[in-house]
């Protein structure tokens, strides 16, 4: 494997174990690669990309319209990518992003409504068209994901809080631009031990990488 450069992006509702993964995929990397990883987490990741997020994700911002999310979504990616994940490619790190467009592809375009085609052209200015070269999308019922986040007791936020079938469209959605882009993305049964999935995750990147 080859990661110099590279950037890989983990996709998917809420609740389906995307975190769990990363942390045990890097884990798996660093035994068979050396090479500097760096993990981004959107909406956020560097200074002011973070204090978008604060806006973004604050339970006090119920009046917050579709369209001021998508373009705050866009504003912090914008940032995080020229600030922190360009420079870095650049120093031939590898990058991990936990969500990137096609959360808001999914989120703002497909199940918020402001339509899939609108939030890739907002992204495409946001990002100049860069995208990762890979990009894994955690496939699970949402009723499973919700339970999980109960379970958990992790904290909820303002999206986790959403109606059911909010959470049925996401995943609805995220299938839809899987089949769309189907030489970036590959989806994943989340409904399986992290172990089983990191596997695949490794399998693949032997093959791209
Ligand atoms: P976070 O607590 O990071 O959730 P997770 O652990 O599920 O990634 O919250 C991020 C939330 O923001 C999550 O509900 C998805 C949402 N989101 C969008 O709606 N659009 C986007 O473009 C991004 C990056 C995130």
């Amino acid at each position: 494997m080859n990661l110099r450069g590279k950037a890989i992006s983990f996709e998917g509702g809420e609740g389906v174990g995307k975190t769990t993964v990363i942390t045990s995929l890097i884990t798996e990397i660093k035994k068979r690669v050396n090479i500097e990883i760096v993990k981004v987490r959107e909406p956020g990741g560097s200074d002011i990309a973070e204090q978008i997020r604060e806006v973004i994700l604050n339970k006090k911002n119920t009046a917050m319209f579709e369209e001021t999310e998508a373009l705050l979504l866009a504003a912090s990616r914008a940032q995080l990518l020229r600030e922190k994940v360009i420079p870095d490619l650049e120093a031939g790190k590898f990058i991990i992003y936990d969500r990137f467009v096609d959360s808001s592809y999914a989120y703002q375009g497909g199940a918020r409504g402001l339509g899939i085609e609108n939030v890739i052209q907002l992204n495409n200015f946001a990002t100049n068209k860069w995208l990762p070269d890979r990009t894994y999308l955690f496939d699970l019922d949402p009723e499973i994901g919700l339970s999980r986040i109960r379970e958990n007791q992790r904290n909820t936020n303002r999206l986790d809080e959403e109606p059911m079938e909010f959470h049925y469209n996401i995943r609805k959605y995220y299938l839809e631009i899987a089949k769309r882009f189907p030489e970036r993305i590959v989806i994943l049964d989340a409904n399986r031990s992290p172990e089983l999935i990191v596997n695949d995750i490794l399998n693949d990147m032997n093959n791209i990488f």
